[in-house]
């Protein structure tokens, strides 16, 4: 192909406005912006845009109260309400993972235009006494998992990481894995790949230029995981692999349990294709995507698609009847998977997200907006919930397991480093407790707290530690526990009695800071 017929190209389809600088570009511009167009589907991309803004106006009209019905008990998993189940559900998520049957993939292609920072999230080093970056966090608590089903079913098994990145994120991940000698992960057992980009619209449907000689560009959302799982063959490495069932999960959640097997096991239990994770939503006005039920099918509902008043509407239990706040965690079956990536997939329609592009004007004159000036349209990775024969979905706490990181840090801000740190160190602090270890001040006095009272181990104690554990609100104590030495709060005896000052490292090399064995 050559620029004359990209340019025919792009007058075909209404967009020949991109070449409006062609000539002032440099030859070094002009290789650039030819190989980025040379990739395009200028009518395909027309036709995201149509549909997207019809689906979106349409959105806008009506609310979809009327339609809504809550998630059904039968379907529903809780870590406070079914006690008792936790140990079957996770010995066979634990037997599925020392069968190597189970895969991880990591949603890491954002953007993180919140965080503000030039590099992917999963670098970010929150400020926790480690120094540790998420993507490290995440890649312990999978060796900790392989060992703990190595452990309970004398089992060598690996645990399959996929990370999808974007044209942003691809290579400064893979280089970071790099030179951290993927954190002791198996470098084969780790594999990257790079979903979608999509150019940015104007509200009218042209493209934006961000240079020149360059179309400005995002990431296609991360429903865009489908198409790219068909066409990088991610669907085919995992077969290969012999994998049966997958965790999906976002890059930004401190807290999250990669692999957590009682999640697997419960969705497994259950004969589930599809399984979403959430938290309890407990204020009816806080801006979280419910999981519910539409015309019958599963959905997440967005709190501004419906009125106040069915947010607000509450059970007989006096919860609030949609309360099954999406964290972006789930859970698929192979053979789910497979289907939607080779049939639904196309089905999905993008939605559209109302952004401020920086843009170059008719004079080239670049314009910073401060208001919104265009679109770019997103799947999301939810969007497949529909297509779900057996949907379930699982209730766990959100101080145990989830804490975003979204923005920057800011006086009294939310999901941001210091929130993230503190839920972690909250939550060790409690597992600490938990264990029979103690905190002291600086005079020696314990620090009151609220120990849980433990109802007996599972098969790892993975699952049944923090059950009855009051939030401990006393901080910051300064403590973190190496997901090498506990994945969950379980293997952490050797803390009994023990005393300890903050701030309190537990790691592979041993006990830091600890000021007096013995009470
Ligand atoms: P968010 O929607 O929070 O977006 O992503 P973000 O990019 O992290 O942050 P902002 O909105 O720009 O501030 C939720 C999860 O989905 C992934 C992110 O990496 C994160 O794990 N994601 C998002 C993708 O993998 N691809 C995308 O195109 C968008």
């Amino acid at each position: 192909m050559d620029i004359s017929q990209i340019s025919e190209k792009l007058s075909e389809a209404g967009q020949h406005h991109v070449l409006q600088f062609w000539q002032e570009l440099s030859a070094a511009e002009q290789s650039e912006m030819f190989h980025d167009l040379e990739s395009m589907n200028f009518k395909e991309i027309n036709h995201f845009f149509h549909n997207a803004m019809k689906v979106s106006s349409h959105g806008h009209q009506e609310k979809i109260d009327e339609r809504m019905g809550p998630v059904p008990r039968e379907v529903l998993g809780s870590v406070t309400r079914d006690k008792e189940m936790l140990r079957e559900w996770e010995e066979e998520g634990l037997l599925q993972i020392s069968q190597s049957k189970v895969a991880v993939l990591l949603l890491a292609g954002g953007q993180g235009t919140r965080l503000g920072v030039s590099y992917p999230k999963g670098m970010y080093d929150v400020g926790l006494p480690s120094h540790k970056t998420l993507f490290q966090i995440q890649a312990e608590r999978i060796l900790k998992l392989e060992s703990l089903a190595k452990e309970r079913f004398k089992k060598k098994c690996c645990i399959p990481w996929y990370i999808m990145t974007s044209g942003r994120t691809m290579e400064s991940t893979k280089e970071f894995f790099e030179q951290h000698g993927y954190f002791g992960l198996n470098k084969n057992n780790v594999i990257f790949f790079q979903q979608g980009m999509l150019p940015a619209m104007t509200f009218e449907g042209k493209l934006i230029l961000e240079r020149k000689g360059k179309v400005s560009m995002a990431p296609d959302g991360n429903g865009g995981l489908y198409r790219a799982l068909g066409s990088q063959k991610i669907v085919d490495d995992m077969e290969t692999r012999g994998i049966g069932h997958i965790h999906v999960y976002c890059v930004d959640n401190i807290l999250v349990k990669v692999a957590d097997p009682s999640f697997i096991g419960f969705c497994i239990k259950k004969k589930a294709d599809c399984g979403a994770k959430v938290v309890e939503k407990t204020n009816p006005t806080e801006p979280v995507g419910v999981v519910c039920k539409v015309d019958g099918r599963y959905q997440v509902v967005e709190y501004s698609e419906i009125t106040l008043a069915t947010a607000e509407k509450r059970s007989a239990d006096g919860r609030l009847m949609f309360n099954a706040g999406n964290i972006c965690n789930h859970f698929f079956s192979m053979a789910f998977l497979k289907n939607i990536v080779q049939i639904y997939e196309p089905q999905l329609q993008h939605h559209v997200a109302q952004k401020k592009i920086p843009y170059v004007d008719a004079q080239g004159q670049l314009i910073k907006p401060d208001k919104p000036n265009g679109i770019k349209m997103e799947k999301f990775v939810f969007d497949i919930f529909q297509f779900a024969k057996t949907f379930v979905v699982f209730e766990v706490l959100r101080e145990d397991e989830f804490s975003p990181l979204k923005n920057a840090d800011s006086q009294d801000g939310k999901d941001n480093p210091t929130t993230a740190r503190h839920a972690l160190m909250s939550l060790h602090h409690r597992w600490v407790l938990n264990a029979g270890g103690h905190f002291i001040d600086e005079n020696g006095t314990r620090i009151p707290a609220i120990p849980s009272s433990r109802s007996g181990p599972a098969a790892t104690g993975i699952s049944n530690v923090n059950q009855n554990l009051k939030d401990v609100t006393d901080l910051p104590i300064k403590c973190e526990i190496s997901p090498l030495v506990s994945y969950a709060g379980e293997s952490l005896e050797f803390i009994k009695d023990h005393e300890f000052r903050s701030p309190l490292i537990v790691d592979e090399k041993g006990i830091h800071e600890m000021v007096k064995n013995g009470v």
